[in-house]
């Protein structure tokens, strides 16, 4: 067994992944990956809980897999894997609800964002509970969406993992996952789960903006630059960022759409050109017709070559089933260790 530690994290396979995510997770996963026993992982059962068309579904999980291998995560050093592939994580979120609150889940804010949504609530109304019990037809919010943070525990959990490098909107998953890990530990007396800790490489953590003026990059927002997106759809999304009209005096404060620009500069380019159009923003000579460009072509360098691996290995589904199925041979491996401990644990016991 090695020592390492273990590092987890996974993405729900609802989309292509963005800018964002690549920023804000793959590059990361990319950079642990020596120093740590990684494992990454697509969640397609996470993913069932909003979407569901089934070959859609399949679809995403494929994209995702390659977007992982063609970001430079290597199957050599981490563990890829479908949650999907590893049914003890299934029978161990049913053991793990046992212990787990209705009433801590219903609390939970992705929960209330999704349950509001799903019902077409606009309102941040506090007794969404009611709202949810009142409605069993057509709007219904599923069982599945309210024990997703069950799910994302067990599968942190049933690895043993210590670092789970996440986003913010994350973090009180993150949370609930070490206070199940405690309760468990200590219901039963045990000494079983780690209580996994978030991880960046220290200093601020990465917020990837969109292009849209707003907030941060995101699938619901629209907003993305994917990194399949080809030459011309990329540079046409960015040519059409939201601006200003411009510094109309000497270091003027900049605008929350042109900060978007810079941020997203920074992220992308050398530190000579973000300095180049800071001073020009300062000095009202900016164009942004221009930094938009010099931000497109930046961008490109890291995406391009991205894409292109994504392309081949989407056609490629030898590999990528090779690939996966080692994966599911080592996570399952684990994973059927930590579930034979919690069955033990909890008294499923077999006669022998
Ligand atoms: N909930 C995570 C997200 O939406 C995805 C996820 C599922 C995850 N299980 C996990 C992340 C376990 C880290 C560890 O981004």
């Amino acid at each position: 067994m090695s020592q390492k530690e273990i590092v987890l994290s996974g993405i729900r396979a609802t989309g292509n992944l963005h800018l964002g995510n690549y920023f804000g997770a793959l590059s990361k996963f990319v950079r642990m990956q020596d120093d740590y026993d990684s494992m990454f992982f697509i969640a397609d059962l996470h993913a069932l809980t909003t979407s569901t068309d089934p070959d859609k579904l399949h679809a995403n999980v494929k994209n995702i897999i390659a977007e992982y291998l063609a970001a430079g995560i290597d199957p050599e050093k981490a563990t890829i894997f479908v949650q999907s592939d590893v049914p003890e994580i299934s029978e161990m979120y049913l053991l793990l609800n046992m212990h787990v609150g209705i009433g801590e889940l219903m609390r939970t804010a992705s929960f209330k964002d999704k349950a509001r949504k799903q019902l077409g609530i606009k309102s941040d109304r506090d007794d969404i509970e009611n709202e949810i019990i009142g409605n069993d037809s057509n709007k219904r919010v599923s069982a599945g969406l309210l024990t997703y943070p069950t799910l994302m525990a067990v599968d942190i959990l049933i690895q043993k993992a210590n670092k789970v490098p996440v986003g913010k909107d994350q973090e009180q998953h993150l949370e609930l996952t070490r206070r199940f890990a405690r309760r468990f530990n200590s219901f039963y007396g045990v000494d079983l789960f780690p209580e996994p800790q978030n991880f960046d490489f220290g200093g601020a953590p990465v917020k990837v903006p969109g292009l849209d003026g707003s907030g941060k990059m995101g699938k619901s927002e629209g907003n993305c630059l994917y990194l399949i997106d080809d030459e011309k759809t990329l540079r046409k999304k960015v040519m059409r960022a939201v601006t200003d009209e411009g510094p109309k005096e000497p270091n003027q404060p900049v605008s929350q759409p042109v900060e978007n620009l810079f941020t997203l500069l920074e992220l992308t380019s050398a530190p000579e050109i973000v300095t180049q159009y800071r001073n020009a923003y300062a000095d009202c000579s900016i164009r942004y017709g221009d930094l938009k460009k010099q931000l497109a072509e930046d961008i490109l360098k890291i995406t391009l070559p991205i894409r292109e691996r994504i392309l081949d290995l989407q056609g490629d589904e030898a590999t990528i089933a090779r690939i996966v199925k080692q994966g599911a041979e080592k996570a399952r491996e684990r994973a059927a260790k930590t579930l034979a401990e919690v069955r033990h644990i909890m008294g499923i016991r077999r006669f022998v």
